[in-house]
């Protein structure tokens, strides 16, 4: 590469006026760019503060038209829908995951009622909203249970993409439960239901926030090391992606986000296959708690979002998603 050298080139000469520092960027990020993650609860006329993520609600269902109307206004893609279920519907099983009247069935309904196709939807498949241990599959004399877990979430797979789910998203992290799902679609003629998969999901402390918000944290004995990934790991994320693109998946998650750019650019490289960063609970309460203090200023959200296009994400979840008017310049 000849870039020739100071004084006949001075980098500076392109950054010296807006204009031209549009002109030779790099990234950029509109709101196609953006997931948006809403919180669902039981009930009639609730928007209901999350505490630990300031600026996060959770939504009724009736509700429901206050931020889907402002989402598909913006041109926001696709939302993700996730219940906070109530502690009676939780047993060790998770078996509220398959009753096609849960929150999210009855959510995905309503969407897709009113809204169509003008806005995409992803669910989560995992036990963890519907557990009462708190874990994404079955625990069996302390140990999450891979091949009996599988089953329920092929059955909970099929029943959100039936009523509409149009991006099922497993975020369990089970070995083997993308193709086991992808031949149970083809096989119910569900061949257009997309699966992002979450292959790269770390034991991460920054789901925190997330599990108030769903109601799992008090649920959730012990942690979740024994199936999501060790965040010591690099090359073994690889081979997660590896086998889940062998295995059906149409795209690849990476989540948390801001500490793993160096495993998005890495995919992006090796895979070509589209790339989500989910910037999880923890970094938006972080982040937002830091900027609410003014220790930083508010474009550090702009910044961070941004450092996730620039590794190579083809798209972000993001709990700022409905609210980009604010954050991207
Ligand atoms: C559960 C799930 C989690 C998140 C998304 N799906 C939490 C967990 O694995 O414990 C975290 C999202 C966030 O923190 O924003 N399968």
């Amino acid at each position: 590469m000849i870039t020739g050298k100071y004084p006949s080139l001075r980098l500076r000469r392109s950054r010296k006026n807006s204009w031209s520092r549009r002109l030779v960027s790099e990234n950029n990020l509109s709101p196609s760019d953006f997931i948006l993650p809403i919180f669902l609860i039981e009930g009639k006329n609730k928007t209901q503060p999350i505490k630990s993520m300031p600026g996060v609600y959770r939504y009724s269902i009736d509700r429901l038209g206050i931020i889907l109307d402002r989402a598909i206004k913006n041109d926001i893609p696709m939302v993700a829908l996730f219940p906070y279920t109530s502690s009676k519907l939780k047993n060790d099983l998770g078996s509220e995951a398959l009753n096609e009247d849960n929150l999210v069935c009855r959510a995905i309904k309503y969407i897709k009622k009113r809204y169509k196709n003008k806005i995409g939807i992803m669910c989560d498949v995992a036990l963890d909203p519907y557990t009462i241990h708190g874990h994404d599959g079955i625990l069996k004399s302390n140990k999450i249970l891979n091949d009996e877990t599988i089953e329920i979430l092929i059955q909970q797979s099929l029943l959100q993409a039936q009523i509409g789910c149009d991006v099922l998203a497993p975020s369990d992290m089970m070995d083997g439960r993308i193709g086991r799902i992808r031949k149970a679609l083809e096989k119910e003629n569900l061949k257009n239901t997309q699966i992002l998969s979450y292959a790269v999901k770390y034991a991460s402390s920054f789901y925190g926030p997330f599990r108030d918000a769903v109601g799992s944290r008090v649920a959730l004995k012990g942690d979740k090391k024994t199936y999501q990934m060790d965040f010591r790991n690099y090359d073994e994320a690889i081979r997660e992606v590896a086998l889940d693109i062998k295995e059906g998946a149409d795209m690849i998650m990476v989540k948390p986000g801001l500490p793993y750019l160096d495993i998005i650019r890495s995919i992006k490289n090796k895979f070509k296959i589209p790339v989500f960063a989910y910037q999880v609970s923890g970094e938006y309460s972080m982040l937002s708690n830091a900027v609410e203090k003014k220790i930083i200023n508010k474009d550090a959200i702009f910044e961070n979002l941004m450092s996730f296009k620039r590794a190579g994400a083809n798209a972000i979840v993001s709990y700022y998603a409905d609210r980009l008017n604010e954050i991207l310049p």
